[in-house]
């Protein structure tokens, strides 16, 4: 009777000064959830929730959420190019590894490395695995998908990918953010072998992405965690009031938002690396066209003589209304030329452009015409 006496006020005593170290929520070898059960194992704070999110499509995703926001945004996820459905399940197997299993019985891996000995969802995002010794095995702060939170890390050769669409489709996306061996830090259109369309151009060794869990400020740090650039300058909050996370995002935007945690309502941005939507390489597709009236919304169109892939969308690009073979017969050169005022084409490899440099409209025309005379 006594010693249990003692145990509890050691209990109330620790939580009394905020320190819940004692008592993590550690997830045992052998625990696993269902998905459609509406089981997660929760962090201490309960922000965070890892289990099977639900899908518009009646179908799961093994992920990561904000589990208190009414929203319950997804931050990471472990099989987005995969959905489960209703009954598969996510285990901490007894030989320590994570798997999810596919009602159909098949398996994938999350975690297939020597063996651990616990899980842990942080209350920081992080769902983290442990040897017998409290050496982190793996960490999905180490795998992220389109979404960084406060405290990650991105080290070299670390990719994220945009999903397909918003909160519709989690699949991935058109867009990348690498942190490059050379230290830049881009976005492209990795599936037109874009260059990319905004990078930092912080060449120099080691270099990290680092998202200040203090200041909630994104930055990049070289070898000697030195802050060499700053991405996020400044938001004029008190950090611990809001919920923070930074994503890279259908329309291949990487950017900051918050989230206040009394009364919050949405995400609001804080921070975006383009300023101007447009400029988003391939954001309308090949031979799609971009304007934006107010640097927040997109409208895609089809250049002049070209007629969308998808009518039902437009960003999927565009083709020729008619292909005919200009080479095999000179006489069908009969192009118009047209001009388009206040536009870019950003890049030249994606689609078959050439550039016809310091012609007006009229040495324009003739180049198209015969392109061999220039
Ligand atoms: C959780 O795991 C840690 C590390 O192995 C251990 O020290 C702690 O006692 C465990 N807590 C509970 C409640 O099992
Ligand atoms: C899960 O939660 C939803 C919504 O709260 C509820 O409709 C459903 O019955 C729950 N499912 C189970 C298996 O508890
Ligand atoms: C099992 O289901 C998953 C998810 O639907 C699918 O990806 C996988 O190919 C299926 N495996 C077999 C052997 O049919
Ligand atoms: C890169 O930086 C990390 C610490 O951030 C350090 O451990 C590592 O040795 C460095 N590597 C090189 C090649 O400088
Ligand atoms: C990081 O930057 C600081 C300040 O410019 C410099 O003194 C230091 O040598 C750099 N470290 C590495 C590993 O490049
Ligand atoms: C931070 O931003 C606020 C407005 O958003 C501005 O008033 C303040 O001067 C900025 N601080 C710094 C250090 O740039
Ligand atoms: C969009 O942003 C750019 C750069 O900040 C600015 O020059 C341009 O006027 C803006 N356009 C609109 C429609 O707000
Ligand atoms: C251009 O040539 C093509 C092929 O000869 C013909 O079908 C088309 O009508 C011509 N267009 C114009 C505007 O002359």
């Amino acid at each position: 009777m006594a010693v249990a006496l003692i145990s509890w006020f050691l209990v109330l005593f620790s939580s009394f000064h905020g320190c819940y170290a004692q008592i993590p929520p550690n997830i045992s070898l052998g625990s696993s959830i269902v998905a459609g059960s509406n089981a997660s194992w929760r962090s201490l704070s309960a922000d965070f929730a890892f289990g099977f999110y639900p899908l518009a499509s009646g179908l799961y995703l093994v992920g990561i959420w904000f589990d208190k926001i009414s929203e319950r945004t997804l931050v990471w996820s472990a099989n987005r190019d995969n959905p489960a459905e209703r009954g598969s399940t996510v285990r901490l197997t007894l030989p320590g590894q994570l798997e999810l299993r596919y009602v159909n019985g098949s398996t994938q891996l999350i975690y297939a490395g020597a063996a651990a000995s616990l899980g842990f969802m942080g209350n920081d995002g992080n769902f983290v695995l442990r040897d017998a010794n409290s050496v982190v095995m793996w960490q999905s702060f180490d795998f992220p998908t389109d979404t960084l939170l406060p405290g990650q890390v991105v080290d070299e050769l670390t990719k994220l990918y945009s999903n397909e669409k918003g909160t519709v489709d989690y699949s991935t996306g058109n867009f990348m953010l690498e942190m490059q061996k050379d230290g830049n830090l881009v976005l492209s259109a990795y599936r037109f072998s874009d260059p990319g369309y905004w990078y930092t151009g912080t060449l120099v060794t080691n270099v990290s992405l680092y998202f200040d869990p203090k200041t909630a400020l994104m930055y990049l740090v070289n070898g000697s965690n030195v802050n060499i650039h700053a991405l996020t300058k400044n938001i004029s909050i008190p950090v611990e009031d809001y919920y923070h996370r930074a994503t890279i995002d259908d329309h291949g935007n990487f950017q900051q938002y918050v989230y206040p945690k009394v009364n919050g309502r949405n995400w609001e941005r804080v921070w975006r690396a383009v300023e101007e939507p447009c400029f988003v390489n391939s954001i309308c597709g090949v031979y799609g066209f971009c304007t934006s009236p107010d640097n927040e919304t997109v409208s895609c169109s089809c250049l002049p003589g070209y007629i969308p892939f998808d009518p039902n969308d437009l960003s999927k690009g565009c083709h020729p209304e008619i292909v005919l073979n200009y080479c095999a017969d000179p006489s069908i050169r009969n192009f118009t030329v047209e001009v388009i005022d206040d536009a870019d084409f950003p890049f030249e490899g994606y689609a078959d452009l050439a550039r016809v440099r310091n012609v007006d409209v009229e040495g324009c025309k003739k180049a198209v015409v015969s392109p061999l005379a220039t």
